[in-house]
């Protein structure tokens, strides 16, 4: 059994980063696989709207020349998903954004493929916006038919900040222990 992350930080060692960790120790100590993906080291861009992978069917994006395909491959061989990203003006960042679009719609296009996945969203968050923030990433789990688990979101600027906010990293705990109870009722 395997979960797999994106972090949608262009801070690959910051908050959201240490977030998801939280998320993963749980699942680990539970013996369910981790994956990390960081959205920053591969070139991902926005949907053209091209609608080939409506045409196509074959479960890949028809824009072949990033990393969409690679990610969709992932999730594909994963039975969990977990989406962390900072918060940028209230929202997403254009990674998280950019992986939502092309990987959600190749989903659709093929009768929402990552269906019956156990997804999670996680945030990083200053101070504003992290419910929002949340909902973004929720509208790819649940427009794809995939089973919510919950949500954590994690207060802080600086790298590192978000250790501090004790709050924040009990419910990465608590979330990872839901995460990994429920992959375990589905999958035995
Ligand atoms: C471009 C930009 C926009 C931001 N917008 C917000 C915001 O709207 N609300 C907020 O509370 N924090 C905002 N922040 C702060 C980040 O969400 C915060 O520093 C977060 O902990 C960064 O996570 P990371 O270390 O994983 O990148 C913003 C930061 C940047 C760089």
């Amino acid at each position: 059994m395997k979960v797999v992350a994106f972090n949608g930080s262009p801070r690959k060692d910051g908050n959201t980063l240490i977030l998801i960790n939280g998320v993963f120790n749980e699942l680990e100590k539970e013996g369910i696989g981790t994956e990390l993906v960081q959205l920053s080291e591969k070139e991902i861009r926005g949907c053209i709207a091209c609608y080939k992978c409506i045409e196509n069917k074959d479960q890949r994006c028809a824009v072949k020349n990033d990393a969409a395909n690679e990610y969709i491959e992932k999730m594909l061989g994963a039975e969990g998903i977990i989406l962390g990203s900072p918060v940028y003006f209230n929202d997403v960042t254009p990674e998280m954004k950019a992986l939502i679009d092309r990987t959600g719609y190749v989903s659709r296009a093929n009768g929402r493929m990552f269906k019956n996945k156990v997804g999670a969203a996680v945030a990083a968050v200053r101070r504003s916006g992290a419910v929002h923030t949340i909902d973004s990433m929720n509208h790819f789990f649940l427009s794809g038919e995939m089973i919510l688990v919950g949500r954590a979101m994690g207060m802080g600027r600086e790298r590192g900040e978000v250790e501090k906010d004790e709050e924040g990293m009990r419910l990465v705990k608590t979330l990872g222990q839901r995460m990994a109870w429920l992959l375990k009722k589905i999958h035995g």
